[in-house]
C-alpha cells in the first residue's frame, strides 16, 4: 500500500483548496462533503468534486471522498454520482459515522453495483471512521464486514458528543485536555481502534488536531498516535502535514539503532544466544521484530 501518514481534509465546496492540496506533501487529500460543508453546499460541493477529480491532474497521490453518513438522505446519491462520474481517479471513499457492520454492507454492495456498470477494472477501498459509541463497540464486526475495507480512523469530535462529553476541548486532542485528564484522554478508544485494524490488517489513523496553530501541540498529539501504533494522522490544515509526515516517519537515527539491533542480534543467534546486551539494554526475538518493523516502514519509503 502507498504510504498513508498525513490525510488532509479538504472543504468539498472551496474549488481553489482543491488546487492547493494538490501541490503540498501529503500522502492522501480527502476532498470532504461531510462535516466542512454547510447543508446548503451539499449539492454543489459534490458537483465541484466531481470536476476536481475529473479536472485536475492528482498524478499518483492518493485521493478520496468523504461522504455523507449512510443513515443521510446524501449518501447514496453522493456514491452513485461521485463514482460514476468520476470513480476511475478515487481509491476510497471515506463513510463517517459507521455505527454497525450493516452500514459497511449498505456501501459496498451500492459500490458493486455502480462499479459493475462502469466496467471499472480496480475496486474502490473503504476508510471506516470509527467516531460513535456504537460504531466503537461494533469496531471489530466492522472491520471485517468488507474486503474493501483497508483503513479504519478515530473521529474524536463525533465521539465526544457520542458519549457525551462535555464541551471542554474543542479542537480535537489538544486545548486543554491535560488540565482536564491527566493522561490521554483517548487512549481508550484509539487504542481499541488500533487493536482491531491491526488483528485485521489495516491501517489505523488518527483523528485531526483543530488547533492548527499550535505546532507544538500537534507534534505531541501526532508522537502520542505513533506511540500507540497509529499508522498516519488526518490534518486539517496544509501548515499541518510537515510535522505529521515527520513523526510517522522511521528518523535516520531510528533506522541506525534498528541496523544495530537487528546485525547485533542476528550476530548473537549464530552464536547460539537468543538475547544481548547494547548500551545496558536487552535486546531479543521480540527486539528484533520491532526493529524490523521500522527497517520495513524506512523502506516503504524509499529510505533504506
Ligand atoms: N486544504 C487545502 N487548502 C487549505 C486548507 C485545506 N484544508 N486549509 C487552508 N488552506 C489554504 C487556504 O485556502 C489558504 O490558501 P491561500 O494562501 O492560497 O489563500 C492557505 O491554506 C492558508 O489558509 P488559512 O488562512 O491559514 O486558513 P483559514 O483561517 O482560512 O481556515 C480552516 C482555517 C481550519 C477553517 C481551514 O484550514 C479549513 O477549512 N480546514 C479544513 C476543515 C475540514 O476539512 N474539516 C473537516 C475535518 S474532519
Ligand atoms: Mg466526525
Amino acid at each position: 500500500m502507498k504510504p498513508n501518514r498525513s490525510n488532509l481534509s479538504v472543504p468539498g465546496h472551496v474549488k481553489k483548496m482543491h488546487s492547493k492540496a494538490l501541490n503540498c506533501e501529503a500522502d492522501v487529500i480527502m476532498l470532504d462533503l461531510e462535516d466542512s460543508v454547510p447543508a446548503n453546499k451539499k449539492h454543489e460541493a459534490r458537483r465541484i468534486v466531481i470536476q476536481s477529480l475529473r479536472d485536475l491532474n492528482w498524478g499518483s497521490k492518493t485521493v478520496t471522498v468523504r461522504i455523507n453518513a449512510p443513515d443521510t438522505p446524501f449518501a447514496h446519491k453522493e456514491i452513485i454520482e461521485i463514482v460514476e462520474n468520476a470513480g476511475e481517479r478515487l481509491d476510497a471513499i471515506v463513510v463517517p459515522k459507521i455505527n454497525h457492520p450493516g452500514d459497511v454492507h449498505f456501501i459496498s454492495r451500492l459500490l458493486d453495483g455502480v462499479e459493475m456498470g462502469c466496467h471499472f477494472k480496480k475496486k474502490i477501498n473503504i476508510e471506516a471512521s470509527i467516531e460513535t459509541a456504537k460504531g466503537l463497540e461494533a469496531v471489530s464486526k466492522i472491520a471485517k464486514a468488507s474486503s474493501r475495507i483497508k483503513t479504519l480512523v478515530f473521529g474524536v469530535a463525533d465521539y465526544s458528543d457520542s458519549i457525551g462529553a462535555r464541551l471542554v476541548s474543542l479542537s480535537g486532542h489538544g486545548e486543554n485536555e491535560e488540565k482536564i485528564y491527566p493522561g490521554h484522554r483517548w487512549h481508550y478508544p484509539l487504542s481499541k481502534i488500533v487493536a482491531t485494524a491491526k488483528a485485521n490488517d489495516l491501517l489505523a489513523i488518527d483523528a485531526p488536531f483543530g488547533s492548527f496553530k499550535d505546532m507544538e501541540g500537534l507534534k505531541r498529539s501526532a508522537a502520542l498516535a505513533s506511540a500507540l501504533g497509529c499508522d498516519g494522522k488526518w490534518v486539517i490544515h496544509p501548515d499541518q502535514i510537515e510535522i505529521v509526515n515527520e513523526i510517522f516517519t522511521p528518523s535516520p537515527k531510528e533506522i541506525e539503532r534498528a541496523q544495530l539491533i537487528q546485525d547485533t542480534v542476528k550476530k548473537a543467534g549464530n552464536t547460539g544466544r537468543g538475547a544481548v546486551a547494547i548500551d545496558g539494554k536487552m535486546m531479543d526475538q521480540a527486539t528484533l521484530r520491532l526493529a524490523k518493523k521500522i527497517l520495513d516502514q524506512a523502506a516503504h519509503l524509499k529510505l533504506v
